[in-house]
């Protein structure tokens, strides 16, 4: 046997004893993005309103948790909403569904009113349907505009990336209730 054949034969071996050792211990490997059928990343931009209720019978932001300092607070600092608030083409609450904002906000600045959101748009039209953006992100809410990250998708959003800028269209100052305008930008396939 030559030099190199006898190299050759050993570098297949320990390639070969690799590739079974792989295959035992390996529980990820790479795949080529057709087998998920993706076609090209696609930039889409979302515009909508969503209705924040936290007063009356059909409140839709439920108060969940408070704390001593709450009401002491000037930004009722650690208060806990859960919400399930429509979403509307249009700011009139009787305009065109199109889904959900479900998740939890909690005020979590002590020196001015800012929401950590985390919720997840849920969608429930056309080939949206079911398809769900996950939203992670600070909401000073006196800001004209607020961004926060979409940190991810389900459904035609896998993939997703992008951010979210929150407007307030109107706020009943006696209720709390509020209109929020939604300009949403999202990478996905
Ligand atoms: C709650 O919703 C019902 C059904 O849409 C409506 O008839 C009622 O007026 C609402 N109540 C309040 C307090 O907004
Ligand atoms: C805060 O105030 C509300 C309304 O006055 C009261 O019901 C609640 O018990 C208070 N919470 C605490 C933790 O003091
Ligand atoms: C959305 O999907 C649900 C569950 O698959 C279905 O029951 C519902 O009719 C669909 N709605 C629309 C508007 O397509």
């Amino acid at each position: 046997m030559s030099h190199t054949l006898l190299l050759s034969v050993i570098f297949a071996a320990l390639t070969f004893s690799l590739l079974l050792t792989g295959e035992s211990q390996d529980f990820t490997k790479s795949i080529p993005s057709e087998s998920l059928g993706l076609g090209e990343e696609k930039l889409s931009h979302l515009h909508f309103y969503l209705h924040d209720i936290v007063s009356g019978r059909n409140a839709t932001a439920i108060r969940v948790a408070t704390s001593a300092i709450s009401n002491t607070s000037a930004t009722r600092f650690s208060d806990v909403l859960v919400i399930d608030d429509l979403l509307t083409v249009g700011p009139d609450p009787s305009s065109k569904q199109l889904g959900r904002a479900q998740g939890i906000y909690t005020s979590a600045s002590l020196s001015e009113v800012s929401l950590l959101m985390a919720f997840n748009y849920v969608f429930t039209v056309g080939k949206y349907n079911g398809s769900t953006l996950s939203i992670l992100g600070r909401n000073p809410i006196f800001s004209d505009v607020r961004e926060m990250p979409v940190v991810g998708g389900s459904g035609v959003f896998r993939f997703a990336r992008g951010y979210a800028q929150a407007r307030t269209h109107f706020i009943d100052w006696n209720s709390g209730d509020a209109v929020v305008e939604y300009n949403v930008y999202v990478f996905h396939y």
